[in-house]
């Protein structure tokens, strides 16, 4: 390095350098390396010391040799310790790129016309603009024959990748927020612990009205067919969260059960109708007929299944 960077420059530089490398090596997880191993920030430290005493060090070696310099020598280390911080090698670099003409050399390329003292400069054409416009040709002819000739893949096919991919994660995301449920996403639960679950909500709150097989008591028979306030799991749904009919006893149970436990209870009682009660209640209510189901045998199988998010999903 050269000692027309100060070490002002220098020794940031380096410490966020290390710093950088540190973090990049060291596979801390979710949190930055600094705060998941405390040792690192000792060891940040001891980097910071050591790149000072480095600095010093070579203060002082720098310091001993003046003093063997003869005065000639003193006064041109002086000098040229005196020029300003300097970034040659950016100066070059620029000068490079631009090409462009010092304004005391710009005679040489001045042109020899001249519009009421208006007069034209032969300037090159920058090369930063010229590699430019070669890195666009050469971007162009890959893409001419990928796209255009072999046809690797085009926007209708990158959009059913993404749609695929937003899919997945909508399943992945409602597999761990199952309490995020409400009456317009809640599906019907199919899984055993679900359902064992539910069952043990339903025997702990819901007997009491509704009969361990849902034949019915206070409240109405739950394993027939016939629904007063609808069937299905979203109506199911509504009803446990929002409660029955004023003055007929069924409560809303939101302020008691999480939305998830909602959601296995009402499973529950769906498959309540496989039963037959003991002792069941007179069908109250109509026969409840799943609008989504299909009306006929000609439907295809694919659209029976009702995607309960792709309604909240068009809302
Ligand atoms: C205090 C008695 C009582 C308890 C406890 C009770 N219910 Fe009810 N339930 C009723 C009554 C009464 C109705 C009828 C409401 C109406 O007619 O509006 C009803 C209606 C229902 C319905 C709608 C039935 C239909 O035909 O539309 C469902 C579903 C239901 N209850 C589920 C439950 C669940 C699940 C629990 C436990 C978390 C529960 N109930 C606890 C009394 C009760």
């Amino acid at each position: 390095m050269s000692t027309r960077t100060p070490w002002w420059i220098r020794v940031p530089v380096l410490f966020f350098l290390i710093f950088g490398l540190m973090e990049y090596f060291i596979d801390s997880g979710e949190k930055p390396a600094i705060i998941e191993y405390p040792i690192t920030q000792f060891f940040m430290f001891m980097v910071l010391m050591l790149l000072i005493a480095i600095e010093l060090i070579v203060k002082s070696v720098e310091n001993i040799m003046f003093q063997t310099l003869t005065e000639e020598g003193k006064e041109r280390y002086l000098a040229s310790k005196s020029k300003k911080v300097e970034w040659k090698w950016a100066k070059n670099l620029y000068q490079r790129l631009t090409k462009s003409r010092s304004l005391e050399r710009e005679e040489e390329i001045i042109l020899d016309h001249n519009y009421d003292g208006i007069r034209e400069l032969d300037n090159v054409l920058p090369p930063w603009w010229v590699y430019l416009f070669y890195a666009t040709i050469i971007f162009s002819v890959v893409y001419l024959v990928r796209f255009h000739i072999v046809g690797d893949y085009d926007q209708a096919l990158e959009y059913e990748q993404e749609v695929a991919a937003a899919q997945m994660a909508i399943e992945e995301y409602k597999k761990t927020a199952k309490n995020l449920v409400d009456v317009n996403t809640v599906e019907f639960l199919t899984d055993a612990s679900d359902l064992a679950a539910g069952e043990k909500i339903f025997v702990q709150n819901c007997v009491v009205c509704h009969m361990a097989d849902g034949g019915g008591g206070i409240g109405p028979n739950l394993a027939d067919e016939y629904w007063i306030l609808g069937g299905g799991i979203k109506n199911v749904f509504n009803t446990i969260s929002e409660g029955g009919r004023d003055g007929k006893g069924m409560v809303a149970w939101k302020q008691t059960l999480k939305p998830l436990e909602m959601a296995q209870v009402a499973s529950y009682v769906l498959t309540l109708g496989e039963n037959t009660p003991a002792n069941p209640k007179a069908p109250e209510g109509e026969i409840w007929v799943d609008p989504d189901a299909p009306q006929s045998e000609e439907t295809p199988a694919t659209e029976q299944v009702s995607d309960s998010t792709d309604v909240a999903m068009n809302k």
